[in-house]
């Protein structure tokens, strides 16, 4: 139950929106008995491949030689100082920048209309089609840095937007849906309200509400509790904790916060902005735990060493 609403199931408003519209791409949800952290590597299917990519803005070369992977259902987290590249490797895996180097490959699951079966399958965004390239996007959920809701309209058609553009659902029924994705993060009876009526917190939770109107498998969150208050921001990882679980997404969050990173993570890379490349991948907790590296344990524990953990 998220939020305080008990009348309310999750999963109800997943499969409200799956019976209303037909999707191409990725239709598979783990189980929540599978998406407990710290699952055998054996029973981890991976969800986005990183291969060695490097990232720039024209001549400038802000990360390189990037290699890892997310798996089906974790929360992964991109950590590192300000400035290091993490907004910019988020653009990169959410099909918004291309990677001067190297590839990005999903793991979905695609339907074969001659068998209507799903079958599993890769697709290298940079090395697709656009039709592709667009159905997959379709399977992304997106809260930016900024939380970017368009300020002229209210909650409901902030979170109607999406699904105007990609499903050819009737008015009353967008409007439905985004009550109920609204309700899941508490703000039920806010439809009518505009971004600048509500609290910083609240328009955080509408940004939320609206990564996931069509219930995606991938959700990328850029810096979701920056400027909240501390129980804020603690609600909004437990938030985020609740749709892994219900809904199995696979979640790829940027954080400064290291309450958040150790509460939520279940894996991370970790960008160096002096090398310019990674200098750790895995747990937070085991990383904390087990680095030997002055600089991932300088910013794991805010430069006071392992004595205060
Ligand atoms: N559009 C752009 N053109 C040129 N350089 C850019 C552009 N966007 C970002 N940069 C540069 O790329 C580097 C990484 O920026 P990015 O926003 O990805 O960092 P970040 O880790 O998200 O930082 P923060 O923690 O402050 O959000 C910075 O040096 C930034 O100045
Ligand atoms: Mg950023």
């Amino acid at each position: 139950m998220l939020w305080g609403f008990k009348h309310l199931d999750i999963k109800t408003a997943s499969i409200t929106l799956k019976n209303l519209t037909e999707r191409e791409i990725g239709d598979i949800k783990v189980p929540p008995d599978l998406t407990v952290k710290n699952l055998p590597d054996s029973m981890k299917t991976p969800h986005i491949i990183v291969k060695n990519i490097t990232m720039a803005y024209g001549d400038l070369v802000i990360q390189q030689n990037l290699d890892f992977t997310v798996n089906k259902g974790d929360i992964f987290i991109i950590m590192g100082g300000s400035g290091c590249g993490k907004s910019t490797l988020l653009r990169h895996l959410v099909g918004l920048q291309k990677p001067a180097k190297g590839d990005i490959i999903y793991n979905v699951l695609s339907k074969n209309s001659d068998l209507e079966q799903n079958r599993q399958k890769e697709i290298n965004f940079w090395n697709t089609s656009a039709e592709e390239q667009r159905l997959l996007m379709k399977n992304f959920g997106i809260l930016y840095q900024s939380g970017a809701l368009w300020s002229s309209m209210t909650l409901a058609e902030n979170i109607a937007l999406p699904l105007e553009a990609y499903t050819d659902l009737s008015s009353s029924q967008i409007m439905e849906l985004a009550s109920l994705k609204l309700a899941l993060v508490g703000l039920a009876g806010f439809e009518g309200y505009y971004p600048s009526e509500i609290s910083g917190g609240m328009r955080k939770r509408a940004g939320l509400a609206r990564a996931m109107a069509l219930d995606p498998d991938f959700l990328f969150f850029d810096e979701p509790s920056a400027g909240l208050d501390p129980v804020s921001a603690r609600l909004l990882d437990d938030l985020i904790l609740e749709l892994r679980q219900s809904f199995g997404s696979t979640i790829v969050v940027v954080t400064h916060e290291l309450a958040s990173m150790f509460a939520i993570g279940t894996n991370s890379v970790f960008l160096d902005p002096v090398t310019k490349t990674m200098i750790a991948h895995g747990d937070p907790k085991y990383l904390l735990e087990s680095s030997k590296d002055e600089r991932v344990i300088n910013f794991l524990t805010r430069g006071e060493g392992k004595q205060i953990v």
